[in-house]
């Protein structure tokens, strides 16, 4: 349900027009964006998300933008029970996720998906980024790889992906620790990478290239405008070429929109 629906009896017309009017559920916790000018009615506006809404048991409001090198924030309690940690359900996966400490989204469910539609019985795959894994996890479940290997910085990301991969008996996934540039190098190749990094991922196309088989795939994820979308392609061909690989892209596909006019966008290739 849009938030504006739900506030209709708490906010004036003008206020709700001003007020973003979609937000994020990550298990039972919702999270909503709250703009400065509405600081004074947040405690009302998430008791009435609280109350409407069944499956919420949380609800909190962004501080700021995920940030830094291992993508935390921070979150404000705005209503019900005192904790940022949730279970979230997606792709027949279930994922312990703490939504402070580590990145998540629940609007990737369709490009996880869409990952894991390509991957043919057998394939060896690295996840770099992989977060508490929900990639990892959702490419297991819904395809046949022989195993997927994921690199993760955040410790703490990373020891909810250990729990996440026993928790779905998902023993094809391997989780590792640590900056893709010390591990990736030791692992060998695979018939696919995922880069689910747009934030500055370009940064490591030196380091996913050579993990990249002969004729095997690669998928990098990039945050453009509008009008520069296409130079994502134009990045992982001039990569290849400092790599020594040929690259065929094979389609850029816009994944979600991150704000006004600002895209993420997936560049599937395939590495010859
Ligand atoms: C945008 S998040 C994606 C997380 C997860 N794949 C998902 O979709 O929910 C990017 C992740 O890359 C991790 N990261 C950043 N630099 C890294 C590095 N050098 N090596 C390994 N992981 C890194 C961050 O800690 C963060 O969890």
């Amino acid at each position: 349900m849009r938030l504006r629906e739900l506030l209709r009896d708490t906010l004036t017309a003008e206020e709700l027009e001003s007020l973003p009017s979609g937000f994020d559920v990550v298990g039972d916790i919702a999270i909503l964006e709250i703009p400065d000018a509405f600081r004074p009615k947040e405690t009302a506006i998430g008791t009435v998300v609280l109350a409407n809404l069944k499956h919420v048991k949380v609800v909190v409001a962004k501080d700021e933008p995920h940030s830094g090198e291992l993508r935390t924030r921070t979150v404000r309690h705005l209503a019900g029970e005192q904790r940022t940690t949730t279970m979230h359900k997606e792709s027949g996966v279930v994922l312990e996720v703490d939504v402070e400490s580590m990145y998540f989204s629940p609007r990737l469910s369709h490009e996880r998906l869409r990952i894991a539609s390509l991957i043919k019985p057998g394939e060896r795959v690295l996840v770099m980024f992989s977060g508490c894994g929900p990639f990892p996890l959702v490419i297991a479940r819904n395809a046949k790889p022989s195993e997927v290997v994921a690199v993760e910085l955040n410790p703490a990301a990373h020891q909810y992906a250990l729990r996440n991969a026993a928790r779905n008996k998902a023993k094809q996934v391997r989780c590792m620790q640590g900056d893709v540039r010390e591990v990736v190098p030791a692992l060998g190749s695979f018939d696919r990478v995922v880069m689910p990094h747009p934030e500055g991922g370009e940064d490591f196309l030196d380091i996913a290239l050579p993990a990249v088989k002969r004729n095997g795939a690669l998928h990098f994820y990039d945050f453009l405008e509008e009008s520069e979308i296409p130079q994502a392609a134009q990045k992982v061909k001039q990569a290849g070429n400092a790599a020594g690989r040929e690259v065929q892209v094979l389609g850029s596909t816009v994944c979600g929109q991150i704000g006004v006019r600002r895209y993420r966008v997936c560049v599937d290739a395939l590495v010859e």
